[in-house]
Order: C-alpha cells, then sequence, then structure tokens
C-alpha cells in the first residue's frame, strides 16, 4: 500500500467532528476502498478544551488554521471553518499557496471566491473539491461533474435549503404561522448563525450557482442568481397552495438558454403529488436533466454530522485514489464568462391580495391584469368579511415581467388592502 494520506481538520463544528468520526471509525474500510490509509494529521477550531464527543488526544492541535494549513504533515487541508471571507478563505489560500489539496464543505466560500481559488490550485497542479458544499449528504457535484459528464445539461432544478423546507412543511403540517415556526427552527439549531442566509435563499443560491457552473462550464456567477426568500409566505399561502393541489417550495432552477444563463431562487407551488411536492422536513432533492440521459432525482439528507461528513469523505477518498478532478469539471481558466440572462420562461402564477370590499373592485384587478396581457385562469374568494375580501387567482401562463409590471400598477387601484403577493407556479 501507498503512505497513508494525511489530513489537516480546521473546523471541529458539526461537520468537522463528524470527519474525525468516521476517519476513526471506519479506518479499514477506507483503506481498502482508497488503496492507501487515511490519517488524520492535526486539527484546528476556536476553543481547545471544549469537550466535542470524539478523542482528539492523539492528534496534534493548531490555533490558527492557516499555520495547520502550511503544516508539512498535512496532504489535504479540510476546511470545515465556514464563511466567505476570514479564517476560511485566508487558511484555503495558504494550503494552495504551501502546495495542497483542499476539500470544504464551503458553499459561501466557493460561490464568491471559487473561481479564483480553483485558478489557483490548478495552476500549480493542486484540487479544491466541494461535494459537501451542495446538498449535503447527495453526491450532486460528482453526479454532473462524472455520472453526467457525457451530456448537456438542460436543466438544473432543486430544493437545497434544508431549514426552509422544514419550515414551510412544519407550516402546512402544525397549520403555524412562518414567525412561530421560525422561532422554532432557531430553537432547534436549524438556522445559520445569519438567518437571512437561509430564508433569504442566499444559502441555496450559492448551491444553485455551483452546480451552473459545472452544469454549463462557466465562470461562478453568485451576484447574477435572481433570489427571492420564503419571508413573504403566509400560512393562508400555504392553505391555499393546498387547497389546489399544490404545495409551496424554495425552488431553485438553472438553465442555459438562447439569451444566456438563467439562475433563479424563489418560493414555487408545485403539485403536491409530484417528487419535489411531496419533500418533507429537512430534505433535499435535485433534480438534473441532460440531453441523452433524460432525467435525474438526487433525494436525501441536505445537512447534519453524518450525511456531511459522509460527503467530505468522498472528497477524500476520491483524492486519496489519485482521482484530480477540475473544481467545476474543467480546468477553471477554461470556464466562460456567462452572459446573465433574466428569468422569462412563461408560467402560471398564484397571486393573493386583499380587496376593498365594494362594488367593481374585482373589476379593477381583471382590468390591470388584462391590460399586461394576463389571461386568468382560477379565482377564489376566502373568509369574506364585512370590509375586505381576500381573492386568490391563478393565471394562464405569463411572463414574471407582466406580473411584477400589474403588481407595481395595483396599488393605483385604490382597492387592494396591503401588498399583493404573487408565486410562480412551476411545471416539474
Ligand atoms: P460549526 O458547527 O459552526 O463549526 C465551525 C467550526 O469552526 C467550529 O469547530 C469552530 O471552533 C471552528 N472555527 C470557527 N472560527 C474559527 C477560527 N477563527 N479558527 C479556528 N477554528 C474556527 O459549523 P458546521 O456546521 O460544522 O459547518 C462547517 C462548514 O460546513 C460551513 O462552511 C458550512 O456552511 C458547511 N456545511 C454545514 C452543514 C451542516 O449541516 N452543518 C451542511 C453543509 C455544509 P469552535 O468549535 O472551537 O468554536
Ligand atoms: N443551512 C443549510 C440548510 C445547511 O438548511 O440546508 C446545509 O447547507
Amino acid at each position: 500500500m501507498s503512505d497513508p494520506l494525511r489530513l489537516g481538520i480546521a473546523g471541529l463544528g458539526t461537520v468537522g467532528r463528524g470527519v474525525v468520526r468516521i476517519v476513526q471509525r471506519h479506518g479499514e474500510l477506507i483503506a481498502a476502498r482508497a488503496g492507501r490509509a487515511i490519517e488524520i494529521a492535526a486539527v484546528s477550531a476556536r476553543d481547545r478544551s471544549k469537550d466535542r464527543g470524539i478523542d482528539l488526544s492523539a492528534l496534534a492541535w493548531e490555533d490558527d488554521p492557516v499555520a495547520l494549513a502550511q503544516r508539512a504533515d498535512v496532504d489535504v487541508f479540510v476546511e470545515l471553518v465556514g464563511g466567505s471571507d476570514g479564517v476560511a478563505r485566508e487558511a484555503t489560500e495558504a494550503a494552495i499557496a504551501a502546495g495542497k489539496d483542499v476539500v470544504t464543505a464551503n458553499k459561501a466560500m466557493l460561490a464568491l471566491h471559487g473561481q479564483a481559488l480553483a485558478g489557483l490550485a490548478e495552476a500549480r497542479g493542486h484540487v479544491i473539491r466541494f461535494e459537501a458544499a451542495v446538498a449535503g449528504g447527495i453526491p450532486v457535484v460528482k453526479a454532473l461533474t462524472e455520472g453526467l459528464a457525457g451530456n448537456a445539461i438542460t436543466r438544473v432544478m432543486g430544493v437545497m435549503n434544508g431549514t426552509c423546507n422544514y419550515i414551510l412543511t412544519r407550516m402546512e403540517s402544525a397549520g403555524l404561522p412562518y414567525e412561530t415556526v421560525f422561532e422554532e427552527a432557531r430553537q432547534l439549531g436549524y438556522l445559520e448563525a445569519d438567518p437571512e442566509l437561509d430564508v433569504g435563499g442566499i444559502d441555496a443560491g450559492h448551491k444553485l450557482s455551483l452546480l451552473a457552473a459545472i452544469a454549463y462550464g462557466t465562470k461562478v456567477a453568485f451576484p447574477a442568481v435572481e433570489l427571492e426568500g420564503i419571508g413573504k409566505v403566509r400560512i393562508e399561502d400555504i392553505r391555499h397552495a393546498a387547497d389546489m393541489g399544490y404545495r409551496i417550495k424554495l425552488l431553485g432552477v438553472a438553465q442555459m438558454t438562447g439569451r444566456g444563463l438563467e439562475q433563479r431562487m424563489s418560493p414555487c407551488l408545485v403539485p403536491a403529488d409530484s417528487p419535489l411536492g411531496q419533500l418533507q422536513g429537512g430534505t433535499n432533492m435535485v433534480v438534473l436533466e441532460g440531453d441523452s440521459v433524460g432525467q435525474i432525482v438526487l433525494r436525501g439528507p441536505g445537512a447534519g454530522e453524518g450525511p456531511t461528513a459522509s460527503a467530505v469523505m468522498s472528497d477524500v477518498i476520491e483524492i486519496a485514489r489519485g482521482t484530480r478532478l477540475s473544481t467545476f469539471g474543467q480546468p477553471a481558466a477554461t470556464l466562460r464568462d456567462p452572459v446573465p440572462a433574466r428569468a422569462t420562461a412563461p408560467a402560471p402564477h398564484y397571486l393573493r391580495m386583499t380587496l376593498v370590499d365594494k362594488p367593481g373592485a374585482l373589476a379593477k384587478v381583471a382590468t390591470v391584469l388584462g391590460d399586461e396581457g394576463i389571461s386568468i385562469d382560477r379565482m377564489r374568494q376566502y373568509q369574506h368579511s364585512d370590509t375586505s375580501a381576500p381573492v386568490v387567482l391563478v393565471t394562464h401562463s405569463t411572463t414574471r415581467d407582466a406580473i411584477d409590471h400589474a403588481l407595481s400598477r395595483l396599488p393605483a387601484t385604490g382597492v387592494l388592502t396591503g401588498e399583493a403577493v404573487a408565486i410562480r407556479i412551476e411545471k416539474v
């Protein structure tokens, strides 16, 4: 057998702990599969005295992840600290400069700096792998980079943030409002330190932009992702959607069109009986479509110690086997600049608004929609009171631009109380 592959693990939180556990538990199995032993040479975290429930007694300790990244006895730097910048990025750059391969679960860092980091690593003959950064335990990066390498990818779609899916499914199953379930998610430790990363769709947008780079051979273009979070989804929307046979999901879609690369992450209605509609709790699902293969559906745990560490280990074992893959499936220097295109594919839309209850109110709304070329498919009025009438409309297929234009004109009709909400109904 060859020499052992020696890891330096920075970050011993949820994911780092899981990686240490797998290495310690499955040494023999991993060595047999990798053709060489995998050892942990040294680790780093902030607080050395913290009890992490794992045995670190035989491992060297570094307070500074940069020093860890530069150690002579480290072959692979495993970055599990997190954060787009700061010490995670600094230590990753130090590792590359010191001639190490890198494995990371850090989608935020790669979405913002992945192109530069991959370029630096590849120029020196090193690799950066990131299976754990997208959809936790689901091997979606490998599916796109390897399994589907012979396909022109036509669409990448999915639910990639478990916290949002937990919030949306819990609102429906328990009939609880967004604010209550958000607080529950906080108590359960599901939310990122900055919750806006989850509920604002940013974390899922990071992941989508990484998959799009592999799928379309383009530089990572996170700033071009059209982002809308779940903060405006009310329990009424979930109930109305359910009445009509739909569920609301934070759905990401990336596709290359004649106009350029469309990337959007937004709440969508999907049929309740579709695989995406059936997705419960923190589970993720990624749908990949290729010209030869057709459609692939991958479903599994999107976060948590075991699933995320499992994905980290798949990258470590890949490196131990001697497989050297470019970060984004082709050399970073060959990735093209994407032409970002606004997602304009028409679709039916769900509209919710509350109207003042007076003659002609609905007619005024219908006129605005008609002026914008929007045709109404279905309409329902719920919980009508003496003064106001909550109304739900489903439109025929129309563009988001037409919907946005109509929404901007509705306040001037003087018949709305509050803001109208529009959610796309996605064909899945
Ligand atoms: P975490 O539980 O917050 O752990 C972070 C670790 O980094 C802690 O051990 C912390 O040390 C250490 N750390 C923070 N700042 C440091 C510094 N300046 N110097 C040295 N160590 C430092 O985070 P996590 O959930 O394991 O996430 C790690 C990465 O995986 C992130 O990029 C995250 O986005 C990604 N990820 C996580 C999941 C998940 O399910 N958790 C899923 C997919 C991807 P102390 O323990 O001493 O405080
Ligand atoms: N906050 C992320 C989620 C963690 O909820 O999916 C896994 O990336």
